[in-house]
């Protein structure tokens, strides 16, 4: 067993609620394991611009219920050059580092799958994006949160647009997947949804919302950012151009879905998959995703996690229609 003597936690890409209470359990689980804790500063730009700070036991007081995080983030491009690697390599050994636990989405893993396999550092990575689509995992932190902000607004959304017999097409975050736009439609009582990994049929839309309105219903149509049309503006200009912008209303929900207190079931994957990928490192395993599969806490290979996503759940899509029949 490889005893790892130095850990450094690290999150990249897009905050997610639940980072901050995962970076607690990184931490609190080196101290109790007698092992020394280092936060990397914006994401892996503070791997290449040398910022990471020793953190103790009071350093993640008082952020488990927090969102964002508390290290900072970045969608970082230099990582994906060997030279900008090699630097972080060579910062990460100035301080005896021989352990990185990376919170992040699948962008963050692959950076990662490639650091772990050139130099010798364990490297294990926490699921963490409200997008909740990475291949290994059935659950990622962030996304119950996210799916419970997407909820209380689509309901705000659904007061006016029933006081006011009108059509909203409501633009929720997932650029290349629409788990989020799915769980929202399922649980929003949405007429209909739009997302990436579906064509839509423009025309069968308009004529269900030419239905509703003549029966002087409202609807709410749910839109991933990240749609085949092109987000919910694309979606309101042909219903424009089919002569229905006047009982119609668009609503980006934007980056308010990535922020807040995380709920409870976002601490307490946090709290797990922290841990356990303390435990993970100090039994001398690398390049592994922790993750959770029928409900159970897993680890898989880091390479698992750079498949292609499928969706699980496209058959809500039958439930979606059956349920606003009109
Ligand atoms: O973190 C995932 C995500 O929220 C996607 O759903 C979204 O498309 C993207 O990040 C937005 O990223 P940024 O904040 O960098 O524009």
């Amino acid at each position: 067993m490889v005893k790892v003597q130095n850990i450094a936690v690290v999150t990249s890409g897009g905050d997610a609620p639940g980072m901050n209470a995962a970076i607690r359990a990184v931490v609190r689980s080196c101290v109790y394991h007698n092992i020394n804790a280092y936060g990397i500063i914006d994401g892996f730009n503070g791997l290449i611009k040398d910022e990471m700070i020793p953190m103790g036991y009071d350093d993640v007081s008082n952020i488990l219920q927090r969102g964002g995080t508390i290290l900072g983030t970045a969608r970082c491009k230099e990582f994906h050059e060997p030279g900008s690697r090699k630097i972080a390599y060579e910062n990460l050994k100035k301080r005896n580092i021989d352990g990185l636990v990376l919170i992040g989405g699948d962008g963050t893993f692959e950076g990662a799958s490639v650091f772990s396999t050139e130099y010798d550092i364990s490297v294990i990575g926490i699921p963490g994006t409200i997008d909740n689509d990475i291949n290994g995992t059935e659950y990622s932190i962030g996304f119950d949160t996210a799916m419970n902000t997407i909820i209380r607004a689509v309901d705000n959304i659904r007061d006016t647009a029933s006081s006011h017999h009108r059509i909203f097409l409501v633009e929720v975050m997932g650029n290349n997947s629409g788990v989020l736009a799915l769980n929202t439609a399922v649980s929003s009582g949405a007429e209909e949804v739009f997302m990436p990994e579906k064509k839509e049929d423009l025309v069968e839309i308009k004529e269900k919302i030419e239905r509703a309105l003549s029966a002087n219903k409202s609807s709410i149509i749910i839109v991933a950012e990240g749609d085949k049309v092109g987000g919910a503006k694309e979606v309101f200009n042909y219903l424009q151009d089919a002569g229905l912008a006047e009982k119609l209303r668009v609503s980006i929900l934007g980056h308010i879905q990535r922020g807040g207190s995380p709920t409870y079931l976002d601490r307490l994957y946090a709290t797990l998959f922290g841990e356990q990928a303390v435990v993970s490192l100090i039994q001398g395993k690398s390049n592994l995703m922790i993750g959770v599969q029928n409900g159970n806490l897993i680890s898989c290979d880091l390479a698992v996690s750079q498949q292609p996503y499928q969706i699980k759940n496209m058959h809500y899509l039958k439930l979606i229609r059956k349920l606003s029949v009109y």
